[in-house]
C-alpha cells in the first residue's frame, strides 16, 4: 500500500530488489497459496520484498505484487516512535471493528488514489518468519495497510473495491497541500479530511 508519508528506515542495501507487478497482470487477480515451509527460501523472498518495499517507498508489499503466490505481506507499522516492519505469514483477520473511509494507493497500480471503506481496528493472527503464531491489533493507517495487503492475497486490488478514484486536484490536495503534511501523521484526520 502506499500513502504520502515518508518511511524513515534504512535501506542497506539493493542486492534484493524485485520487480513490482502491475495492475493488469493476471498473477495480482488469483488467489496465493498457504505458506507451509519456513525455510531460507520464504526467508529470502520477505527480505527480497524488503528491500523492495523501502525503494518503492511502499506502506506495505504482499507477495503477489513480486510474483510469488504465496500468502506472506509486509506492512509498515507507523505508529511507535520508530517505523518499523512486520511479517506476516499466512495472515487472518480474526476481528473487525469500527468504519474509517478514506485515500489508498497502490505500489501495483502506480498514479491512482481511491477512497476506500476499511474497518478502523483489526486484529489480525499469522505466523513470523520462523512459523510461529501471533496475534497483532492495529488502528487507523496500520489498520487499513493489514486489510489492503491481505486483499492481495485473494487476489483483490483496492481499485475493485474502492468508492470511486480520486480526481487528480484531489490526489494534488492530498499530498501537496501544507496542511496535509501535517495531518499525515494521523490516519484519522487524514480519514475525516476526505
Ligand atoms: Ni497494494
Amino acid at each position: 500500500m502506499r500513502d504520502g508519508k515518508h518511511i524513515a528506515i534504512d535501506r542497506p542495501c539493493k542486492m534484493g530488489l524485485r520487480n513490482i507487478i502491475k495492475k493488469g497482470e493476471s498473477t495480482l487477480a488469483k488467489k496465493s497459496r498457504v505458506i507451509k515451509d519456513f525455510n531460507e527460501r520464504l526467508h529470502t523472498l520477505l527480505d527480497d520484498m524488503r528491500e523492495t518495499m523501502l525503494e518503492a517507498k511502499g506502506l506495505g508489499l504482499a507477495a503477489p505484487q513480486v510474483g510469488v503466490l504465496r500468502r506472506a505481506v509486509l506492512v509498515v507499522d507507523t505508529t511507535e516512535e520508530e517505523d518499523r516492519i512486520i511479517e506476516l505469514i499466512n495472515p487472518e483477520i480474526i476481528e473487525s471493528e469500527g468504519l474509517q473511509e478514506g485515500p489508498e494507493g497502490c505500489l501495483s497500480v502506480p498514479d491512482v488514489w481511491g477512497i476506500v471503506k476499511r474497518p478502523m481496528n483489526v486484529k489480525v493472527r499469522a505466523q513470523d518468519r520462523y512459523g510461529k503464531e501471533f496475534e497483532i491489533e492495529a488502528e487507523g493507517l496500520t489498520a487499513r495497510a493489514f486489510c489492503h495487503e491481505i486483499d492481495h492475497l485473494n487476489g483483490t486490488l483496492f481499485t475493485d473495491i474502492c468508492e470511486r478514484i480520486l480526481t487528480p486536484e484531489e490526489v494534488e490536495e492530498l499530498f501537496f497541500s501544507e496542511e496535509n503534511d501535517e495531518e499525515n501523521d494521523q490516519a484519522d484526520t487524514e480519514t475525516e479530511k476526505v
